[in-house]
């Protein structure tokens, strides 16, 4: 099924000059527009892939998209079938049909009106996982995969035979999926406040078979540090979050400052649901209280690894030390592929 970029969101917070596309504006799952076929037709009307990728690149660019080559190259790869731009670059000489052709014009057109790569395919790999990704729900950034390895490699020193993990605020599941694919002795519990996030959740954990050993809820961390449970979807209907500790907490929360907000790609303000970013006035609204759930979750020896916006380490430091009878001790601040102080672990003492 193909979808018209039709609607007009040029007033969007007032900043930004483009269209949203209709195929996500509703907030709908899209469904996979993967042809059914892996195949070329020798439609000599139809430019060849190589011309295709010059063509729409270079309108890309025209048009100040970001990243005009791989936008396109993903956008064919997904056309013809595959998920590998190896694949792309073998089929330069190649022809699309033309189905495959106009399939392609009309994801084009959603990528000129700045929707996210990611939401047009519907899908993005994370680490070693593919994982479904629906409009407006978060796009797990690259930086997170690192998140998730220093999490792994903490737990892999750590001694328990089944430790128990809670991830705050899961989106499509990104973090805890690729803890428990990764690591077979772990059990997860995700929660979302977003009802849809926890579904897309679901989804991503059936689809890589994980529906043993994670657990999706809906729930809320509340500001004043406790979780309030508005559903278990498909986990133990017994779950009490408030008296459950855990021996990981891993969290990627909202934690942009509001004040930036505006300043965002229109590719996050039009597509991506703002709530899972905007951390308000100092980042720092779901920190706060996810410091104070974990000091009453976390097993003695737990770890909690969060990722941060760079000024926050500093402030995480301070509430360790300010309230010890906490027994939260900052362990560390881990760096992102830019150098930006980014991920910060804690230790709960005996
Ligand atoms: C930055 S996104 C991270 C999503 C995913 N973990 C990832 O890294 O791709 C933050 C997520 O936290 C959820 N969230 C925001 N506030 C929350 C709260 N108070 N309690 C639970 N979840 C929350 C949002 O709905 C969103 O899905």
């Amino acid at each position: 099924m193909l979808f018209r970029c039709i609607s007009s969101a040029r007033a969007f917070l007032g900043v930004v000059s483009a269209e949203a596309c209709t195929k996500c504006s509703n907030g709908k799952i899209i469904t996979s527009f993967r042809p059914a076929q892996r195949l070329f037709a020798t439609n000599v009307q139809c430019p060849t892939v190589g011309e295709i990728i010059e063509q729409w690149s270079n309108r890309f660019k025209n048009e100040g998209i970001p990243e005009p080559v791989e936008s396109i190259e993903h956008i064919v790869a997904h056309v013809i079938g595959t998920s590998k731009i190896l694949d792309v670059v073998n089929a330069r000489n190649e022809r699309l049909t033309v189905d495959q052709h106009n399939m392609l014009d009309s994801l084009c057109e959603c990528r000129l009106s700045r929707m996210p790569v990611q939401y047009i395919i519907g899908e993005w790999d994370f680490r070693d996982i593919n994982l479904k990704l629906v409009p407006p729900i978060f796009i797990p950034r690259p930086e997170t995969e690192m998140l998730v390895h220093y999490t792994l490699k903490a737990l892999s020193t750590s001694g328990n035979e089944r430790r128990e993990i809670l991830e705050i605020g899961c989106g499509s599941g990104a973090i805890s999926l690729a803890i428990a694919h990764a690591d077979k002795t772990v059990n997860c519990i995700a929660i979302d406040s977003n009802l849809q996030a926890c579904e897309l959740t679901k989804i991503n954990r059936d689809r890589l078979d994980l529906k043993d050993r994670v657990a999706v809820v809906h729930a809320t961390l509340k500001e004043s540090g406790t979780i309030e449970l508005s559903d278990v979807l498909n986990g133990p209907k017994d779950l009490d979050l408030t008296s459950r500790s855990f021996d990981f907490i891993v969290s990627n929360p909202p934690y942009v400052p509001t004040k930036q907000i505006p300043g965002l790609n229109p590719e996050i303000k039009l597509y991506e649901d703002l709530r899972a970013l905007d951390g308000g006035d100092d980042g720092l609204k779901v920190i706060k209280p996810l410091l104070k759930y974990a000091a009453t979750a976390l097993k003695p020896g737990g770890r909690l690894f969060l990722e941060v916006d760079t000024t926050h380490p500093e402030y995480i430091q301070f509430f360790t030390t300010k309230y010890p009878v906490l027994k939260l001790q900052y362990e560390h601040t881990y760096k992102d592929f830019c150098n930006n102080d980014r991920f910060v672990e804690v230790l709960k003492l005996p």
